[in-house]
C-alpha cells in the first residue's frame, strides 16, 4: 500500500510538472484529483490495511496530498500568471473611466455645511422615517394642521409592524410617514443633549406634491437650531444675513416678513434679492423660514423654558441652487442628464 501511494503520488507530480496550459492542468486534476480521481481512490483503500501498519502508511498519505496539492497549486499561479501576460497587449488604447462630480444641490449643501462650521455649528441628522409625534407634535402642530393631511404627507403601511414611539421612546408616537421638514432634528437634537445646542441638519425631505417646474415630492433641506441662554432675535438676523452674503453674494438684500410656523414665535420668512436682478420676474425670492423657538417645544423635549431661548431656521437647497445658477425648472436636477449635470463639474477634465 505505502509504495503504492509513493509511486502514485510521483506520476501525478510528474503530470502536474507536465502541464502546459491551465486546461491541461485541469485535466490532471479530474483524472487524479477530484473526488473519484485516481488518488481518492487509492486512499478509500486504507481501511482495509492491517492496524499496526496504519500510522506509517497514513502519514505516507498526508505527505502525499500536502505534496500534491502545493505543487497543484504552485503550477495553477504560473499557468494563470502565463496565461494572463500573453493577454496584456499595451498596444490597447486605455479604458476612460468618467470621473464623478457632486451634485449641484449637494455642492450647495457642503458650501453651507463650510459656512457654519465657520460659526461654530455641528452637524447632526436624523431619520428619514418618522412618525407623527416627531413630525408634528413635538414641532407644535395641532392636529388638524393641513401639513398632517394624507394629500400632503406620505404615511406608511404599518402591517406587521411594533408602534412607533414617540419621545420618552416608550409612549405611542402615531403614524410612521416620511418626514416633511427637517424640523424633527431639532427634536432629535434636543433630547439627545442638554443646552447649549448649535447644530445644522441637512437631509432630504418628503412631501405629497404634484411634480412640476417648482415642487418635487423629494428635496433637500437644512436646518439649524441655537439654544443657550441669551439667544436673541438679533443673533438670528446676524448669523442668517452673514450666511446667505457668503454663499450667494455680497450685494444680497434681505427682508425678514412676519409669517407664522407651529414651532416658531415670532416667525419669520426671509426673502432676499440682488440689486438691478430679478428671477422669474420677481426681485424678491423667499429662500428661508425661522423665528424664536416656541416654549412649547422646549417643554416638549424637557428644556426649561424660562432658562434658554432659542432661534431656528429651515431653507431648501434646491431653491438656493436655482438662485446660484439661474436653473428654470427643478425636474433637471433629477432628470440625472449628463449634459446638465456636467456644467455643474468642479473637475477640469470634463
Ligand atoms: N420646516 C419649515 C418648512 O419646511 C421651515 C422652517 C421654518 C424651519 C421655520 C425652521 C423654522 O426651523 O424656524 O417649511
Amino acid at each position: 500500500m505505502q509504495d503504492e501511494i509513493i509511486s502514485l503520488k510521483e506520476q501525478i507530480l510528474a503530470a502536474i510538472a507536465a502541464a502546459v496550459t491551465p486546461d491541461e492542468l485541469e485535466a490532471v486534476r479530474i483524472r487524479y484529483l477530484a473526488r473519484s480521481g485516481a488518488l481518492p481512490l487509492l486512499l478509500e483503500k486504507m481501511a482495509t490495511v492491517p492496524k499496526e501498519q496504519r500510522p506509517i502508511v497514513g502519514k505516507t498519505a498526508n505527505e502525499a496530498r500536502t505534496a500534491v496539492a502545493s505543487a497543484f497549486d504552485a503550477r495553477k499561479a504560473e499557468l494563470t500568471a502565463a496565461v494572463e501576460a500573453a493577454d496584456f497587449d499595451p498596444t490597447l488604447p486605455g479604458r476612460y473611466e468618467a470621473p464623478g462630480s457632486l451634485h449641484p444641490v449637494l455642492q450647495v449643501r457642503d458650501r453651507a455645511i463650510e459656512i457654519f462650521r465657520r460659526l461654530g455649528f455641528a452637524l447632526a441628522d436624523g431619520p428619514d422615517i418618522e412618525n407623527e409625534v416627531f413630525n408634528f407634535d413635538a414641532l407644535n402642530t395641532p392636529p388638524d394642521h393641513p401639513a398632517r393631511n394624507e394629500q400632503d404627507t406620505f404615511y406608511l403601511k404599518e402591517d406587521g409592524l411594533a408602534p412607533s414611539p414617540g419621545l420618552d421612546g416608550r409612549s405611542p408616537g402615531g403614524r410612521r410617514l416620511m418626514r416633511t421638514q427637517t424640523s424633527t432634528v431639532q427634536i432629535h437634537a434636543m433630547l439627545n443633549q442638554p443646552p447649549p445646542v448649535r447644530i445644522i441638519a441637512p437631509g432630504r425631505c418628503y412631501r405629497r406634491d404634484e411634480i412640476d417646474a417648482t415642487h418635487g415630492m423629494s428635496f433637500f433641506q437644512m436646518e439649524g437650531l441655537v439654544v443657550d441662554q441669551g439667544v436673541t432675535l438679533s443673533d438670528l438676523k446676524g448669523t442668517l444675513e452673514y450666511f446667505f452674503r457668503e454663499l450667494l453674494g455680497e450685494d444680497l438684500k434681505f427682508r425678514f416678513r412676519p409669517h407664522f410656523f407651529p414651532f416658531t414665535e415670532p416667525s419669520f420668512e426671509v426673502d432676499c434679492a440682488r440689486t438691478g436682478s430679478q428671477v422669474k420676474g420677481k426681485e424678491w425670492l423667499e429662500i428661508c423660514g425661522c423665528g424664536m423657538v416656541d416654549p412649547e417645544v422646549f417643554r416638549q423635549v424637557g428644556y426649561d423654558a424660562e432658562k434658554v431661548t432659542g432661534y431656528a431656521f429651515g431653507f431648501g437647497l434646491e431653491r438656493i441652487a436655482i438662485m446660484r445658477h439661474g436653473i428654470p425648472d427643478l425636474r433637471f436636477f433629477t432628470d440625472n442628464d449628463v449634459r446638465f449635470l456636467r456644467q455643474f463639474s468642479t473637475r477640469i477634465d470634463s
